[in-house]
């Protein structure tokens, strides 16, 4: 019932989208349309690991905009996609996630989001951007499995889903091994990366929070919260 619905809503819904850098401000609107559009697992893919503490690369965050409001979003990453024959880090880009929200799919969003992030990664002088994702829908970008077939993700991946398309043509020539994230990383950790160590500040700060919920006292909260800040400092 929910895809009729969202399909009858993709007909009607206008597309004057314009596409936009990225901006502090789109942080929480991305992050719900992704959860929206990808679901809860999007976080264990393999990608991810690429991704976490990092920042993206520069100039490639981009989004679509209808009347402001965040309804596509594309990011890139850098990597070292394995090393070439001389045995030399092989600069690359990887993409994800790319999401459209399920209200506007269907209207050429992601097509445009894609082409535009293909275009700002060239006049940046990248050579190659991989991704994991539908070859149906990313070969008509340029993107295929051949050109990664040497390389591989630091997690589990499908063979048929790990695709490239090279900016500079054989600039993936003899690149082999895993991809490594290379980008700026974040100035702050993660929670998600954040150490378990019970005795760490954020296994403390944690705790505490969640003593308030059965305890019912504020106390609990407060030195949770003065613990994780000063994690976070
Ligand atoms: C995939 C996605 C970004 C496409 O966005 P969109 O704005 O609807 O895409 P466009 O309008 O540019 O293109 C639509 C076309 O792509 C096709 N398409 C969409 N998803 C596809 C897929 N997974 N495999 C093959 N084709 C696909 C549509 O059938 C349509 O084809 P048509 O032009 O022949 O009618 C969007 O559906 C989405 O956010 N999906 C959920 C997240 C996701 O899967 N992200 C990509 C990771 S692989």
């Amino acid at each position: 019932m929910a895809a009729v619905v969202d399909a009858l809503r993709a007909i009607f819904a206008p597309s004057n989208f314009v596409i936009d850098s990225e901006s502090a401000g789109d942080v929480v609107a991305r992050e719900s349309l992704l959860d929206r559009a990808m679901g809860p697992g999007r976080r264990k893919k393999s990608s991810e690991k690429l991704r976490r503490g990092r920042l993206p690369a520069e100039g490639l965050a981009l989004v679509a905009r209808d009347n402001g409001h965040v309804i596509g979003t594309v990011r890139l990453w850098n990597v070292e996609a394995g090393v070439d024959r001389d045995g030399q880090a092989v600069p690359a880009l990887l993409l994800g996630p790319l999401a459209v929200d399920p209200a506007h799919e269907g209207k050429g969003i992601g097509g445009t989001l894609m082409r535009a992030a293909i275009e700002e990664a060239k006049k940046r002088g990248h050579g190659a951007i991989l991704l994991v994702g539908d070859a149906d829908y990313y070969e008509r970008f340029g993107f295929f499995a051949e050109r990664a077939r040497h390389l591989v993700m630091p997690g589990p991946f499908e063979r048929n889903r790990f695709l490239a398309l090279e900016l500079k043509q054989g600039w993936l020539d003899g690149a082999a091994g895993m991809l490594v994230a290379s980008g700026r990383k974040l100035a702050l950790p993660p929670l998600s990366s954040a150490p378990h160590d019970i005795f760490s500040p954020f296994t403390l700060g944690r705790l505490s929070t969640a003593l308030l919920c059965l305890a019912g006292s504020w106390a609990p909260l407060a030195f949770g919260v003065a613990v994780y800040e000063a994690a976070r400092r």
